[in-house]
């Protein structure tokens, strides 16, 4: 069994294979393979709404088994490291766990033979499946990746989303900016300096919402004025090309980073991007079970 911790040091044909196995789920054209008597668990230590039920469904649609731990109940609260901890699953005869978590590469130097770890997020670096949902939608969208222009806004620092998708996007050939506060950016990445001037250039538009959660202050008053000054207001919205579609990884929050007037619009695609989260971790689940080229 494979392990999926990193997209971003992924070959490109293996993301490619994901993102086109995934839309011929969701299309029909392929058929959802069938993992019985395969047992996974799931172990969030942050909240998730989309990622951990999204994955629950997936092990269900492939006709696995799943037990789900709850994090504020687990041995790890008992000094348990991560490695007993999956080394206990394994001899529960679990073949793989989903695991999310505040800490970085918490993966790594941790191996289980013949045991899969699935990231779900790990702190600001990496969140893979978010990823390839993404990857997914845009090209479901515009049937293709190469030389999309793709702007990203707001919470950069903070948001592992943002850096994932700007490594991953580049090197299959997209051009990807971000835009953001200065008190939200991230060294090392290209910036647009103006949004009004600006954000009619680009094919794909991603919105960020502000991380409050992992900021020093957790009384932020930013976010009243936020959505005039840095967000996709109403006014900002239909500054966009006509044909770019907006994507957010969510949760969002309405009238903070978006306008809850666009949010019904036609090139809205974040219910969309939700979908397919569920074809791109049945994706997932193949590749670990499966490995593919
Ligand atoms: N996008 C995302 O990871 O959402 P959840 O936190 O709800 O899983």
């Amino acid at each position: 069994m494979k392990n999926f911790t990193s997209i971003a040091e992924l070959d490109n044909s293996v993301i490619n294979n994901l993102i086109d196995t995934g839309l011929s789920f969701k299309d029909g054209s392929r058929n959802i393979p069938q993992f019985k008597d395969t047992n996974f668990v799931t172990l969030f230590l942050e909240p998730s709404t989309r990622t951990k039920s999204s994955f629950e469904f997936a092990i269900h649609r492939v006709g696995a088994n799943k037990v789900d731990i709850d994090a504020s109940k687990s041995s790890l609260l008992k000094g348990e490291s991560l490695l007993d901890t999956l080394l206990t699953l394994k001899a529960l005869e679990v073949d793989g766990v989903i695991i999310r978590s505040e800490q970085e590469k918490y993966y790594q130097g941790i191996e289980v033979n013949d045991f899969s770890i699935i990231n779900a997020g790990d702190g600001a670096n990496e969140h893979p499946s978010q990823v390839l949902l993404d990857l997914m939608t845009i090209k479901e969208h515009k049937q293709k990746l190469d030389s999309l222009k793709v702007l990203i806004m707001g919470d950069i620092k903070h948001s592992r989303v943002a850096k994932n998708n700007y490594d991953v996007m580049t090197k299959l050939g997209m051009n990807v900016k971000f835009f953001a506060p200065h008190f939200f950016k991230a060294e090392g990445y290209p910036y647009i300096d103006s949004l009004e001037n600006e954000i009619n250039e680009f094919d794909v538009v991603m919105v960020l919402r502000n991380q409050l959660e992992r900021h020093a202050s957790k009384e932020d008053k930013l976010q009243e004025t936020y959505l005039e000054k840095y967000g996709l207001s109403h006014r900002l919205f239909k500054m966009l090309n006509d044909d770019a579609i907006v994507l957010h990884p969510g949760p969002f929050n309405r009238d903070v980073e978006i306008a809850s007037s666009i949010l019904e619009e036609d090139n809205i695609k974040i219910l969309n991007q939700v979908n397919n989260g569920l074809y791109a971790r049945i994706a997932i689940l193949d590749y670990v079970m499966e490995g593919y080229e």
